[in-house]
């Protein structure tokens, strides 16, 4: 599995900032950016379209081998039901298994000719590229995320409840933490980077000097 382009892995639990890092640097770079959570995110809304049942791994499977290109910028995909429904879908082998070769192959061959990709998502650096030349793990306590994820929400105009919110994410920690294939977890060699207490230009600025070292 030789490759001669760039590989930049950010991992990291819901709403710790991996997003915004992840598109900064990829275009910083002018290397190609996968939101690998947007796999997860497209083949819920297919399940939940077509009326199949959530918990079909059949369905499930069926969905991720039919994801269109178009389908992964349905703006739908960032609704917080779309999110939940991801995360149970993400917990099914099968369906892991099916999404892991598409990103792999835009690691290996980034599009329109880029030097470099940058993916992120919960298991870029332990399971789909464990080769990667840079690794971070982004993180930040639960109640910062669910904060940042209430503002995001209510600037978009929805009506959000905050206790809402932080609940569901503990959730969603708790069953990406415990899955039993590819749990959250930080590879032995990423960069930690906790975002509690950093403002975003802060944290772009360790995690470009962090990448910086590990490219020269
Ligand atoms: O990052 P985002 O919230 O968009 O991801 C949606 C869901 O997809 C996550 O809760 C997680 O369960 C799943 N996911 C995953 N592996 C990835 C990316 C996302 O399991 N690499």
């Amino acid at each position: 599995m030789s490759r001669t382009s760039i590989v930049i892995t950010i991992d990291g639990p819901v709403a710790a900032g991996k997003g915004t890092l992840a598109r900064n640097i990829a275009q910083d770079m002018g290397y190609a950016y996968l939101d690998t959570g947007s796999l997860y995110r497209a083949t819920a809304l297919r399940l939940l379209r077509s009326g199949g049942d959530i918990d079909d791994v059949r369905a499930a499977v069926d969905a991720a081998d039919g994801i269109q290109p178009a389908d992964l910028d349905d703006p739908k995909l960032r609704d917080e039901g779309v999110g939940n429904a991801a995360s149970k879908v993400a917990a099914m082998p099968e369906v892991r298994q099916a999404l892991l070769e598409y990103q792999r192959n835009f690691a290996r061959y980034p599009p329109n000719g880029a030097s470099g990709a940058v993916l992120d998502g919960r298991d870029t650096g332990t399971v789909v590229c464990p080769d990667a030349d840079a690794k971070l793990f982004v993180t930040a306590v639960v109640e910062e995320r669910a904060r940042r994820r209430f503002e995001e929400l209510k600037a978009k105009g929805e009506d959000v409840d905050a206790e809402t919110i932080l609940a569901d994410l503990r959730r969603r920690d708790e069953r990406d933490s415990s899955r039993a294939v590819a749990p959250l977890a930080p590879a032995a060699d990423a960069y930690l980077l906790d975002t509690s207490n950093l403002a975003i230009d802060s944290a772009l600025q360790a995690a470009k000097d962090f990448i910086e070292e590990k490219l020269a």
